[in-house]
């Protein structure tokens, strides 16, 4: 017998196909400029939220990680991989789902697809860190690693913070070309670099998103002049990094969250008590962020839960009147609660 579920069971779910179509109904240069102010709306509530390094569970090739957290009224988790040989057979380097759910019974409200919205997210978080750090009035952005994350990184540089010209780099020219031409047409001067010193060459702002099993050195510290603004998001696991340690000496380090970034972020390289500062500080007025022109500013960013419950968040309120999610058979729900045997029984 066919049951048809009732609506205690449902729950919404947005898939990639309707992702893609919410973001194109809503203009992506504005869901990035929208999820910015959702994480910066969170940022500044920081302290009232659960919080927690995020559960990873390492292997030889890769990462697979939940992200949980709560404000005291709704939940939310994801579920993200971050595996830098995907690629070579077809896979993504990162994918991602999420939920959220209501505290005060559980019952989960929203099922999403997570992998564009992961690349959005953190692309907001970077340009949300950069209106605080980086040089007044930049114009020209270096992108090193030009692999998914980067025209996201590149487009929310742009519509955020407001830079014009975007300089490409990538030990593979292939994805430089894929990034120029996916960024073509987008109102951004798009300049092809072959080495990374050409890549950072008059640049306010220098991204690195490069994926990698190990600690790598996508910049000397030679190559970085003062006063720039370095948002490192590719270092995000132990024994993954970009950036050679004197760089760190000479910056001001702003992170997410503390007990995460020191296993996971540049300064795994750094004494235990080094001193950072917490990037939410800064958004709420009680730390300074750039405060001199030659001071070289450094976002080592590893990616942090409550990004992730914003980005969800922001779906939530956006699908609503909306035909971009479908209702999942998600939750049993016998007409009694405490029947569940006997609803599987009238199944049959
Ligand atoms: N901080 C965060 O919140 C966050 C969020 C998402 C992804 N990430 C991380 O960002 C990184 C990139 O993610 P992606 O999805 O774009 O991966 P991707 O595999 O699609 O792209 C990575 C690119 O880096 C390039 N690359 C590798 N080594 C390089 C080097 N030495 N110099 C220049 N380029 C190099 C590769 O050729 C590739 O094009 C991953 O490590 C991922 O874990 C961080």
């Amino acid at each position: 017998m066919k049951i048809k579920p009732s609506s205690l069971a449902l729950v919404p779910f947005v898939s990639v196909e309707h992702m893609m179509k919410l973001v194109h109904h809503i203009g992506l240069e504005t869901v990035l400029q929208d999820l910015t102010e959702y994480v910066e709306a969170d940022f500044k509530r920081w302290e009232i939220f659960d919080k927690t390094p995020r559960v990873a569970s390492h292997s030889a090739e890769g990462v697979i990680e939940l992200m949980p957290t709560s404000d005291g009224e709704v939940y939310g988790f994801k579920y993200v991989n971050g595996h830098p040989k995907n690629t070579r057979d077809g896979r993504q380097t990162v994918t991602a789902f999420g939920l959220l759910a209501d505290v005060d019974n559980g019952y989960p409200v929203l099922l999403s697809e997570m992998t564009l919205l992961t690349a959005m997210r953190t692309a907001a978080t970077s340009a949300m860190a950069a209106r605080h750090l980086a040089p007044k009035g930049a114009t020209t952005m270096a992108m090193i690693g030009n692999g998914a994350q980067s025209e996201f990184q590149t487009l929310a540089m742009k519509t955020v913070v407001g830079i014009d010209t975007v300089r490409l780099y990538d030990i593979d020219a292939a994805a430089t070309q894929k990034c120029a031409t996916n960024l073509a047409g987008h109102g951004l001067n798009i300049v092809r670099c072959n080495s990374p010193e050409e890549a950072i060459e008059g640049a306010q702002i220098i991204t690195t998103c490069t994926a990698d099993k190990q600690c790598a050195t996508i910049l000397t510290d030679n190559m970085v002049g003062s006063g720039v603004h370095i948002n490192a998001i590719g270092g995000d696991c132990p024994g993954k990094t970009e950036l050679h340690r004197n760089i760190l000496l000479r910056s001001d380090i702003f992170v997410e969250y503390p007990p995460q970034t020191r296993i996971e972020g540049e300064i795994q390289q750094l004494d235990p008590d080094h001193d950072v500062i917490e990037l939410w500080q800064v958004i709420t007025g009680q730390k300074s962020g750039r405060r001199n022109s030659n001071q070289i500013t450094l976002f080592d960013s590893v990616g942090f839960a409550i990004e992730d419950f914003s980005a969800l968040r922001y779906v939530r309120e956006k699908i609503k009147d909306t035909p971009y999610y479908q209702n999942l058979d998600m939750l049993a729900d016998p007409d009694d609660p405490r029947d569940l045997f006997g609803m599987l029984q009238r199944s049959k």
